[in-house]
């Protein structure tokens, strides 16, 4: 992870230097806002310096974040005390990372998730597995430009999103949302201009607790 520790050690700790910003993505808002959407815990995958799974403690979640970079994972954590919450962080790699067994989760974000297509797709069945009986499965992440086209985010494609691809990474989900579109970003330093992004919104049967 030697790559995104050094982008993370070259960027800086206030709002509009931080890589991403220091504002959740706007889809994670708009999904805490649904009248139905209830999570007592959230994991975050791959949260690199915190700015979603930060805001999620905020509003009172019980928040596990996984990212490789431990040079994201020590600004995360720094930004969590200045706001006045505690994220449970954990430095790993998500080709191979597992919850110890019987763990579960009521969200699981995937928000921005730029890896080879192969990590992504196994680390969203992994969380998936993971999700509690109502459980929600919430992801964002830069979508190919289609052609001609020009957008943010990587070039290759295989760092993509594809929504089929994640739709069949998720089977037995009932599908609340799946879109794909143009949204406008002025997040941080890396994150500015208009993006072609894929977005999911899924929900595991069953009943959440009360
Ligand atoms: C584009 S950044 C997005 C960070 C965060 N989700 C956000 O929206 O601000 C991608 C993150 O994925 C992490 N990452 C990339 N590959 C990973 C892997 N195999 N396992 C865990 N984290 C990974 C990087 O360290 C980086 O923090």
């Amino acid at each position: 992870m030697k790559d995104w520790n050094t982008r993370y050690a070259k960027a800086g700790t206030e709002p509009d230097t931080r890589l991403f910003g220091d504002q959740p993505c706007e889809y994670l808002r708009e999904v805490m806002a649904r009248s139905d959407f209830r999570p007592r815990s959230a994991l975050c995958l791959a949260d690199g310096d915190g700015r979603n799974g930060g805001w999620l403690a905020e509003q009172g979640l019980a928040v596990t974040a996984i990212d490789a970079s431990s040079v994201a994972t020590e600004l995360a954590l720094a930004h969590d005390t200045a706001r006045g919450v505690t994220v449970e962080r954990i430095v790993d790699d998500l080709a191979t990372w597992s919850p110890p067994p019987g763990r579960t989760w009521d969200a699981v974000f995937l928000m921005y998730l730029q890896c080879e297509a192969a990590v992504r797709l196994h680390a969203t069945r992994t969380a998936a597995a993971a999700l509690a009986p109502g459980g929600w499965f919430v992801a964002e992440g830069f979508a190919p430009a289609g052609a001609g086209g020009r957008s943010l985010g990587p070039e290759d494609p295989d760092l993509l999103y594809e929504l089929g691809d994640l739709l069949d990474a998720l089977p037995g989900l009932e599908i609340m949302e799946a879109l794909k579109g143009r949204i406008r970003v002025n997040e941080g330093l890396r994150h500015r201009g208009e993006a072609r992004i894929a977005r999911l919104l899924l929900r595991r049967p069953g009943a959440a607790p009360e």
